[in-house]
């Protein structure tokens, strides 16, 4: 039977591919996809690969992929429709069976289509005589054709029924242009009319592409500069973001969060197609939600205003607490990035990008926002928190500046904040060291085989072996510049390993763990899930490291024992006639 599409959709919405696939496969995070071992074919490394962002699984060993259905059916060997109803009880879903089918998605499903006609009514209206204003405006806004169409945007011709109009036409009821919020009733006379009326519109498209609802701007400075679509069956603005259909496609590793349609229409124009919009309101958790479903770093712009400032302040925490990298750019010499876009032109506005020291002059202004400067106790508890702040810089010299300006904002000599600097930065160095020494034994002892039969004798070697694996399997060429031996591998597993890899690779053959035979399949387990744990960078520095950890502990094991070196030491002393 064929459910209704809007059913699926919403199923599919609530069956995350990464937490259905998560019941039956152990997978681990790669990038942006998830890797685990196939559960339909057997297989020794970990070719099976989960991509959440797209919803799709996929197999390099057996090649079966699909979506999160073609999982259920493969896996539980279901048929298509018991595989949809299998998923929508595990979603707490009703399914709509064919009884049910008139019903809230079938609904759905009208608006959505309503609401594309709707804006591709609003667009034609453009290139219209009705909206010659309309294309003015946008024109004089410094908005591109190009740009209309990639947004779709459009002019809602100053009339009381030319989209009911055009929109009955289409076959569509009053009713539905009311529950599209596209209409409104008349208090009085009961007359249905359109809301929205004289005004450049802004379609609203969530991330499957349905348009949803729209934004409405006038044209001069009258009020409201925006009328928004209400909450209806189909949009819920505190579950979007305006410009999210197309930053999802982004290859930029961020996403740039602003406050205005203007403001995320304009940077993608300039070429800054990772911008996205929040829909006239504070952020919400959904949205942050559904920002960290795209990417795991955002650039927050907000205008520069007080109102724009204490938004900065309040979704700060918000990404923070999402586990979201977060850098905040202020926008100097200009309202917002619009305006900032149109005075300087994009590079300047790549450059403010790229440029992190904002972020660290944003946190000191926001740091000496909390405290009273007027008190001298106050000043204190600044200048100490400042110098935490300046002693995570590297760079000596923006050290300096931003010292000197804090200083300065606190009414102290710089000398005196130097003091504290140099403090804090002992105290770090010491925290970090700490930490180090932590990371070094820490995930060895995660390392450390769960079998019996793999032993790692020497963990620091065994650690270093561990990574030099990982890089020559991703990197092949590497094992050009090894200069290691098997034997002075700590472990004898991970030592043969080594040596089969090279002889494959002095072979001509790929280099590949798959390929190796005449290991047991513990010790296969084990090394498959030492190429799986490898993620850092593939780096040469990397190799070099390992390398020389390699040696080091192998020639120490190699030379004097420290027992041997205490009797050398009493022969020593005995031989001097050292008596006391
Ligand atoms: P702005 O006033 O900064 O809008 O409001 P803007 O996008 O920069 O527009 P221009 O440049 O003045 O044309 C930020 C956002 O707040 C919402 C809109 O989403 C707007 O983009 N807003 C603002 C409303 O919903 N209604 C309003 O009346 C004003
Ligand atoms: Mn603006």
């Amino acid at each position: 039977m064929a459910f209704p599409q809007a059913f699926l959709e919403e199923l599919i919405a609530r069956s995350p591919i990464e937490d259905v696939v998560g019941q039956y496969v152990a997978m681990t995070r790669r990038g942006s996809n998830l890797f685990g071992l196939c559960p339909f074919h057997g297989e020794k490394t970990a070719s099976f690969s989960v991509a959440p962002d797209k919803g799709i699984f996929y197999c390099f060993g057996c090649h079966k992929g699909g979506g999160v259905v073609n999982f259920i059916m493969e896996i539980e060997s279901l048929s298509y429709p018991d595989a949809v109803r299998f998923l929508a009880k595990r979603a707490g879903l009703e399914v709509p069976e064919d009884a049910q089918y008139q019903s809230r998605y079938r609904q759905q499903e009208r608006l959505w289509a309503l609401c594309k006609e709707a804006a591709r009514f609003f667009h034609s209206q453009l290139y219209s005589p009705a909206g010659a204003e309309g294309l003015q405006y946008a024109q004089k806004r410094g908005i591109s054709r190009t740009t209309l169409t990639n947004f779709g945007m459009g002019f809602a011709p100053n009339s009381w029924t030319g989209l009911l109009d055009a929109m009955k036409k289409k076959g569509y009821t009053e009713q539905e242009l009311l529950d599209a919020g596209l209409a409104l009733r008349h208090q009085t006379k009961g007359t249905v009319y359109d809301r929205f009326r004289n005004r450049l519109m802004f379609p609203i498209i969530d991330v499957r592409g349905h348009v949803i609802g729209f934004g409405g701007r006038v044209m001069d400075d009258s009020t409201p500069k925006y009328l928004n679509s209400p909450e209806t069956l189909i949009f819920n603005k505190r579950k979007n973001l305006f410009a999210m259909n197309l930053a999802k496609k982004t290859k930029a590793p961020q996403l740039i969060l602003v406050e205005g349609y203007m403001d995320a229409i304009a940077l993608h124009q300039y070429g800054f197609d990772c911008a996205v919009a929040s829909l006239g309101t504070a952020l919400t958790e959904e949205q942050v939600t559904l920002l960290s479903k795209y990417t795991s770093q955002v650039v927050l712009i907000y205008d520069g205003d007080e109102a724009g400032q204490n938004a900065t302040r309040r979704a700060m925490p918000m990404l923070e607490k999402a586990g979201l990298q977060m850098r905040v750019l202020r926008i100097p010499n200009a309202k917002d990035p619009d305006e900032f876009l149109k005075k300087f032109g994009p590079d300047r506005f790549k450059i403010l990008l790229e440029d992190a020291e904002n972020q660290l002059e944003y946190q000191l202004q926001a740091l000496a926002r909390k405290f009273d400067l007027s008190l001298p106790d106050q000043k204190v508890e600044f200048l100490k928190a400042a110098a935490e702040l300046l002693a995570t810089v590297g760079n000596a010299v923006e050290r300096e500046v931003y010292g000197a300006r804090a200083a300065e904002a606190a009414g102290v000599t710089y000398e005196a904040l130097k003091l504290e600097i140099s403090k804090a930065f002992k105290r770090r160095m010491r925290r970090e060291q700490k930490k180090q020494e932590k990371i070094d034994l820490a995930p060895a002892q995660q390392l450390r085989p769960k079998s019996r039969t793999i032993r790692y004798d020497n963990l620091r070697s065994a650690m270093a072996e561990e990574g030099l694996l990982g890089l020559v399997l991703r990197e092949p060429a590497f094992l050009d510049l090894v200069d290691v031996e098997p034997k002075e591998f700590s472990c004898e597993l991970l030592g043969r390993c080594f040596r089969m890899l090279m002889e494959q690779h002095k072979a001509g053959y790929q280099v590949s763990l798959a390929s190796l035979e005449g290991f047991t399949p513990e010790e296969s387990s084990h090394l498959a899930g030492v190429a799986q744990k490898q993620e850092g960078p593939v780096k040469e520095e990397a190799l070099r490291d390992y390398m020389a950890v390699i040696h080091r502990q192998y020639s120490l094991s190699q030379t004097t024992q420290p027992n041997d070196l205490m009797a050398l030491r009493d022969a020593m002393r005995d031989k001097k006639g050292y008596n006391g």
